[in-house]
């Protein structure tokens, strides 16, 4: 993993962020806690998730844990007796954190999990929320909430069952078990299982790759497939539509062709 003490620092240090060559990275850093969220850690994430998604240099975000344990080992309990202590505690700090998940779930670049070590309760949610999951070997993936006494709630369950199907799903939530990266791999919670010291080599390779394909293609791909996801009543077929035609009418789209055709390198401006 790379040095991190260039990046900056959100929610006193405990979130850190940093972009260069078009990718950019947010580091849950809290390893003394295995990366355990609090709410300023929440915020902060949304904060870093912002700066990131307004940065027009940035193409894809990665996230990962510091420390090497942890990806991150869900919400923070220490923080639970005092903002999570009963119904209406409860329902004002799933709204505070649910809003910076919202960034991601609605996030209009490429994002990408990379898990090392613990990936548990929200941090499963972080994760699941990402488009795509590269995890070390050496990972574990559960949700504890039946081992706490709370709801995961509409927005995990609905993520986990699309990863994994309701069968797997009710098996994790019943029983609170952790899995293995060969589990998850097997039932498609993660893409990719990675020795541990190759994992940020091969999520930095991915991330590139991304980084210099066409951003309006990827972009399609990313709002198609989010459609898909949906009930087909539900489905918005006309921004399918509209970043078809805008994929077709781009610069980037010529220079494709154009590149094909000189059998050289494309360079993408998106748009
Ligand atoms: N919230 C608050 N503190 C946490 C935490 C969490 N979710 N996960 C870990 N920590 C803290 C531990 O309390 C411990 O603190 P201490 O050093 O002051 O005792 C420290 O992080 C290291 O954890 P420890 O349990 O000693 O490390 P481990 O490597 O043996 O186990 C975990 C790591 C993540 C498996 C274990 O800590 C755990 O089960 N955590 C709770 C996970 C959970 O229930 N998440 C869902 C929350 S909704």
């Amino acid at each position: 993993m790379p040095d991190i003490s260039d990046e900056a620092p959100f929610a006193d240090g405990k979130i850190l962020k940093h972009a260069a060559d078009g990718v950019g990275v947010i580091t849950f850093n809290n390893p003394d806690k295995r990366n355990a969220m609090s709410l300023e850690m929440w915020e902060g994430f949304g904060e870093a998730l912002t700066a990131l998604r307004d940065d027009d240099a940035v193409r894809v975000v990665i996230l990962r844990g510091a420390g090497g344990k942890a990806f991150v080992s869900g919400a923070d309990i220490s923080q639970f007796e005092k903002t999570r202590h009963n119904a209406a505690a409860s329902e004002e700090y799933a709204k505070r954190s649910a809003a910076q998940r919202a960034l991601l779930a609605d996030y209009p670049k490429p994002t990408i999990a990379c898990i090392q070590g613990f990936c548990l309760g929200g941090g499963m949610q972080v994760a699941m929320l990402a488009d795509i999951r590269i995890a070390a070997h050496g990972s574990q993936f559960g949700i504890p909430a039946a081992r706490l006494g709370i709801a995961y709630g509409y927005d995990g369950l609905r993520h986990l069952v699309s990863l994994v199907g309701p069968s797997w799903a009710r098996l994790l939530m019943y029983t609170g078990m952790r899995i293995d990266s060969a589990e998850a791999l097997r039932i498609g919670l993660v893409e990719r299982v990675i020795p541990d010291d190759q994992l940020w080599g091969e999520t930095m390779a991915i991330a590139k790759t991304i980084s210099q394909n066409a951003p309006l293609a990827i972009k399609a791909a990313k709002i198609t497939i989010a459609q898909v996801l949906k009930d087909e009543s539900g489905r918005d077929m006309d921004a399918i539509k509209a970043i078809g035609l805008a994929c077709m009418d781009s610069a980037d789209f010529r220079e494709g062709r154009q590149a094909f055709m000189e059998k050289r390198k494309p360079q993408f401006q998106g748009r």
